[in-house]
């Protein structure tokens, strides 16, 4: 991760290798352009139309510099029409910039001086920029970098202010926050099953506790057992790898009722039994997104301290057909007692979620939401851009898409259709974890629901987006860290506004 600094200098003055530069739809000059112009003596406008360059959203051209300026190299990247420029753009045109710009050690740049509002924008380019040079190269013979001696990773990122010092530094270290959460999840994800156990989850997840100061408590097997937790133990029982439930509390505001967030944490999903066959268990490494994105939303709400209380419930598990896993046919019996029918041992994240749920609901917490790779149906739904949002609340389902928004990780809903319910009647337990071929998005959702209890709940099926084949227009290939910024966002949301009666979290010797 590089380290972020304002500086007032101007683009011409800012010493960096690379100095990057907006330009928006129509070839019209973004901040800073016609200064580097001047210096120059060059039309760069005749330049960006020698090379056919529109000024598109991630649009980028690189410029060597001659030793004309200070900088080696100009990088100019599109920002789109000027009257829509703003966070969004600045992302994902940093992010862009950042994925061009990895070999060259220092960057500045006035991209945060786009779009109407200074810290939305300098929040918008330090995650852009951080999410853009995230590389997954541990499991190479060598580090990228020492393998081409030309590939020099970035080190340090300017952020140009323009004259009158507008921008704010905590603008640029919530971006940073926002996006070392989100490669954190990216690393866990990207991380093959043979490394990335449940142990290993909970084991990440304690050291993140313990260095900023959060209660964590792993549950292993055996409290498992005693807690009733059938579900996480019925799934990871045809594995060598033990389940974990991973317990994290965040106090920001007194003993105000918490908001809740668990994430399915199925370490690697083989269907189990009910075997996937090889291309369906290819990417089965990611079933572990939602939790991933759980977890670090957590460790970036304890370091941005908001003023709510937030507590997480993890389950993790792997499923896989060892001699001792369940059977279709068998029935479980869940944390609080409710049961199911396993019909399907490859509809498993339901499973463990129903445990955690039910744990999480005892908490009387205001809210519930829940991130899971959980159907292949929501992917078939939405693709690869969108996650699926289902909810019981719909203030809460309106104010996760409209974090998902700001985040750029865009969300759609679908209904609770509670006539669908007779899908998932089970003749012999409450439910079955089955609920036949349509509509299977909404029939898991459903299976979520029974354990909820009268807590209002989101659940956010984020099967198509948190691990992509492809390089997108909103993702980079492989994991995406999706949706943790989302979730950080919306928690962040809910910890402003009229104070409570709640100690501030400064309170707590907490560091700011
Ligand atoms: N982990 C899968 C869902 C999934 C599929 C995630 C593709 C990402 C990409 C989940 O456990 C699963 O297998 N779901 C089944 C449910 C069915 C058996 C009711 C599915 O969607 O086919
Ligand atoms: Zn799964
Ligand atoms: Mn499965």
């Amino acid at each position: 991760m590089p380290t972020f600094e304002l500086s007032s200098a101007s683009a011409t003055e800012a010493s960096a290798d690379l100095l990057i530069l907006p330009v928006f739809q129509g070839r019209e000059l973004g901040p800073g352009v016609a200064e580097v112009q001047r210096a120059l003596r060059a039309d760069l406008t005749k330049v960006l139309e020698d090379h056919r360059f529109k000024g598109k959203v991630g649009e980028i051209l690189q410029v060597p510099l001659l030793g004309r300026l200070k900088a080696k190299s100009l990088l100019f990247v599109g920002v789109g029409p000027k009257k829509d420029a703003g966070a969004t753009e600045v992302r994902r045109a940093s992010f862009k910039a950042a994925r061009a710009a990895a070999k060259f050690a220092t960057v500045a740049s006035t991209l945060p001086q786009v779009g109407s509002s200074y810290d939305e924008s300098a929040q918008a380019f330090a995650e852009g920029i951080a999410l853009g040079s995230y590389r997954f190269d541990r499991y190479k013979e060598a580090p990228i970098d020492e393998a081409s001696k030309e590939k020099v990773r970035l080190k340090r990122v300017t952020a140009l202010d323009g004259r009158e010092p507008r921008g704010s530094k905590a603008a640029l270290r919530r971006g940073r926050i926002y996006a070392e959460a989100a490669n954190w999840a990216r690393d866990m994800v990207n991380m093959p099953a043979i490394d990335a156990t449940p142990e290993f989850l909970a084991s990440e997840a304690k050291g993140m506790a313990d260095r900023e100061g959060l209660e964590c408590r792993i549950w292993s097997t055996n409290d498992l057992k005693q807690g009733g937790f059938g579900g996480i133990l019925g799934v990871g029982s045809g594995s060598i790898n033990e389940p974990r439930l991973i317990e994290l509390t965040y106090r920001g505001a007194g003993n105000e009722a918490p908001i809740a967030v668990t994430g399915k944490g199925v370490t690697f999903d083989s269907g189990g039994l009910s075997l996937k066959d090889a291309a369906g268990m290819e990417w089965m490494k990611a079933d572990m997104g939602g939790a991933a994105a759980t977890l670090a939303a957590m460790q970036a709400v304890a370091q941005l301290k908001p003023r709510v209380n937030v507590i997480a419930a993890i389950p993790s598990s792997e499923n896989m057909p060892g001699g001792s896993a369940i059977r279709p046919g068998d029935v479980l019996r869940h944390r609080g007692g409710k049961t199911s029918e396993v019909l399907n041992t490859d509809a498993e994240g339901r499973l463990i979620l129903a445990d955690a749920l039910a744990y999480l609901s005892e908490k009387k917490p205001r809210v519930i939401i829940d991130s899971a790779t959980l159907t292949g149906a929501a992917m078939v739904a939405l693709g690869t851009d969108i996650w699926v949002v289902i909810g019981s609340d719909d203030g809460l389902v309106q104010d996760l898409l409209s974090a998902g928004r700001a985040e750029g990780e865009p969300g759609w809903q679908l209904p609770l259709w509670t006539d669908y319910r007779k899908n998932i009647e089970s003749t012999v337990a409450d439910v079955k974890n089955t609920g036949g071929r349509w509509g299977g998005a909404i029939n898991a959702a459903l299976f979520l629901k029974e354990f909820v209890g009268n807590v209002p709940w989101a659940h956010l099926d984020v099967a198509g987006t948190a691990f992509v084949e492809q390089n997108g227009e909103y993702w980079p290939r492989g994991a995406t860290g999706s949706p943790a910024r989302t979730l950080i966002r919306y928690i962040e949301s809910q910890g402003q506004g009229e104070a409570t009666t709640a100690k501030p979290p400064a309170a707590r010797g907490a560091r700011r």
